[in-house]
């Protein structure tokens, strides 16, 4: 079996039952999370034939920062739970791989703890009711070398995750969650439901720093975030864990591609993204890289930061593969002439 694959279940004989299904689970009746991988499989390719791909290049960079290959990881909660020591795990496995990870604003390994890996990283944030608790954590983060910030913009409210016995937050052990915050209450954290576009420029102007905005799913929306600032752009449903039945992003990437095309405002997506050829089409249809989520948690858990390296590194290689049987060798050659769309 590819190792890919069996990484889920592997994952499950390890983690308590709560956990794996809190990683796994989409919200609602789970539409969304079901379908995103089927989505990439319904791409299909238009390879050339008869070209010279002896040498495939796969190095980019992402708003300045080198990587080897075009997969990053996304930003996602509970990794303590994966590997004792968590997100700074995740960031050692992605600094072998020499790509960039996500870190989550709820994350349970200190920003200082996880920058000291020497991992570049994004600062994920959920601006709060609380703007004080807010930019204290975007303090933190700048000072222990966030080269982002990623504004989750599809979370005004938290999908319903509908739980039957109990659910992690029954399970996880204290520090497991939020040592990123400090002097909050519970009404502090709700998430702030009244979020405009100028929250990009004041991201921008108090940290200093690059505004990605994540969880883009219309063409129209990509463009008020490019035209207020927003260096980068992540098409995403949140793998499918906010509004249940939200179109696939392999569908939803298309119109986003072309609101953006001409301008300066990366493009990135993730949600099912389980295969080299999945790449391949996100890259195709105009994607500068992409991000995994649950593999990357699936692969920590089973083994540690080795285990995220090689996730990458088997991605890395089917890209690669996959870049010579579609008959194209750099990352620039990849258009949506190369789709059937
Ligand atoms: C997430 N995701 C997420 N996103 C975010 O912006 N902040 C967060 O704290 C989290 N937490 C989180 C926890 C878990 C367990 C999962 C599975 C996901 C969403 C994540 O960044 C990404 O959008 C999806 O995981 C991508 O889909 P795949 O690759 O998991 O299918």
């Amino acid at each position: 079996m590819r190792w890919i694959d069996s990484l889920e279940a592997a994952a499950a004989e390890k983690l308590p039952e709560p956990v794996h299904r809190y990683f796994r689970q989409g919200s609602a009746a789970g539409v969304s999370a079901a379908e995103a991988t089927a989505a990439w499989a319904a791409y299909r390719f238009r390879p050339h034939v008869l070209t010279d791909v002896s040498t495939v290049e796969l190095r980019t960079t992402v708003l300045g920062t080198p990587i080897d290959v075009p997969v990053m990881v996304a930003p996602t909660t509970l990794q303590r739970q994966a590997d004792p020591d968590g997100e700074a795990a995740m960031a050692a496995g992605v600094a072998a791989a020499n790509s960039v990870l996500g870190i989550s604003s709820n994350a349970g390994t200190t920003f200082a703890d996880i920058g000291a890996v020497g991992a570049p990283w994004w600062l994920q944030i959920y601006v709060v009711k609380n703007r004080d608790v807010t930019l204290r954590m975007l303090d933190k983060a700048v000072a222990a070398g966030a080269r982002a910030v990623v504004l989750t913009a599809d979370t005004p409210v938290v999908g319903r995750k509908e739980d039957e016995g109990p659910t992690v937050w029954d399970v996880i052990p204290e520090g497991h969650l939020l040592a990123n915050l400090d002097e909050y209450s519970d009404e502090d954290l709700g998430k702030a439901d009244d979020l405009t576009p100028d929250v990009i420029g004041w991201l921008a102007e108090r940290t200093g720093l690059p505004v990605v905005v994540k969880g883009v799913l219309r063409g129209d929306d990509a463009k008020r975030c490019a035209d207020a600032g927003a260096a980068g752009v992540i098409v995403s449903n949140h793998g499918g864990r906010q509004l249940d039945g939200s179109i696939s992003t392999a569908r939803a990437l298309p119109e986003v591609a072309e609101a953006l095309s001409g301008s300066s405002t990366e493009l990135y997506v993730d949600g099912g993204i389980r295969r080299g050829e999945h790449v391949l089409a996100a890259l195709s249809v105009g994607a500068r890289a992409v991000f995994v989520g649950r593999p990357a948690l699936w692969a920590l858990t089973v083994g540690g930061s080795a285990g995220v390296t090689r996730l990458l590194g088997d991605l890395a290689d089917e890209l690669d593969h996959a870049m010579r049987l579609i008959g194209v060798p750099t990352l620039a050659g990849l258009s949506p002439d190369l789709l059937d769309l």
